[in-house]
């Protein structure tokens, strides 16, 4: 029996990602984001190479509930999750007061709500499961991967509202780890650094073709699929991906007083996002 992974923000990017390495690893899959005629190309293709069967869930995540309605379905289908990948993800440059209020609204529903609740829903389910199992010989794995950011670290002025979003998911996601380490269900948080997908275009992050990002400072989607999932089979609580770079960065964020550390990284996100040659 194959065991079932959820991914949120399948469609492409990180999540795409996942849904391969996973399929790999037989997995079969629930594929879910707004982009339905995406999420059928990529579980039409997992099919035909890994035999993987996915069941397609388009779900707008900046809906109410979202992730009620999600789980809802599943259950009509008896369809029972063994990994939750909370990926789907959203940012946005600019001042704060800058911003319209439905896109700060947007990235702490999606980033943030809808991430919470999907874990509560299905983490509950896996407890459930477990129970219900406990006799079985097959021994199938509970864990959930939360993505963050490096962005979880520190400040990030000019992009406040999406840094402090994965801040939260960072906080959050090591508190239930702690919680549930006695209940068989493991929670890896993932830090990736900045990789090369959408995101950095529909964040004003980069100019097409990706900016001027240069390979070494960045990833590429299957780079950090890689990691996060080899991070998740090992049930290790934090990973930063990307090497030494990423996790100097992070160490830098808990040691250089934020007084210093906000005007620089508020210069560097606004220079970045202006597609200028920094790096
Ligand atoms: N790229 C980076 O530099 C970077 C760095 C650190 C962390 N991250 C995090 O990594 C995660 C994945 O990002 P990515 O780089 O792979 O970005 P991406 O290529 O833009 O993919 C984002 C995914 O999220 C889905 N999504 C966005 N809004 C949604 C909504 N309202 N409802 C449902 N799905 C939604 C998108 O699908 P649809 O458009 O089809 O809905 C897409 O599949 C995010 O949480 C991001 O914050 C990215």
């Amino acid at each position: 029996m194959k065991p079932i992974a959820l991914i949120t923000g399948a469609s492409g990017g990180i999540g795409a990602a996942l849904a391969y390495v996973l399929a790999a690893d037989h997995y079969n899959l629930v594929l879910v984001a707004r982009r339905e005629d995406k999420l059928k190309e990529i579980a039409e293709d997992l099919k035909h190479r890994f035999e993987t069967h996915c069941w397609v869930v388009p779900q707008d995540l900046n809906e109410p509930n979202a992730a009620q309605k999600i789980y809802d379905q599943l259950v009509e289908k008896d369809v029972h999750v063994n990994v939750l990948i909370n990926n789907a993800g959203l940012g946005l440059r600019g001042k704060f007061t800058d911003q319209a209020w439905e896109n700060d609204h947007q990235m702490l529903q999606v980033n943030m709500i809808a991430l919470t609740q999907l874990t509560k829903v299905f983490v509950n389910d896996m407890l459930e499961q477990k129970e219900r199992n406990a006799t079985e010989e097959v021994r199938l794995p509970y864990k959930v991967m939360n993505i963050s950011s490096l962005a979880a670290f520190q400040p990030g002025p000019n992009m406040a509202v999406y840094f402090a979003t994965k801040a939260f998911v960072l906080s959050f996601s090591e508190a239930i780890a702690e919680e549930l380490k006695h209940s068989g269900i493991h929670i890896t948080t993932v830090c990736p650094g900045v990789t090369r997908t959408d995101f950095l275009e529909n964040a004003q992050l980069a100019t097409p073709p990706q900016g001027r990002y240069t390979d070494w400072v960045t990833q590429s989607a299957e780079e950090v699929a890689q990691e996060a999932y080899d991070a998740l089979r090992q049930n290790k609580r934090v990973h930063i991906t990307g090497g030494v770079v990423n996790n100097l960065s992070a160490t830098a964020a808990s040691v250089v007083p934020h007084k210093y550390l906000n005007p620089l990284t508020g210069w560097l996100i606004d220079n970045i996002g202006g597609g200028k040659d920094i790096w």
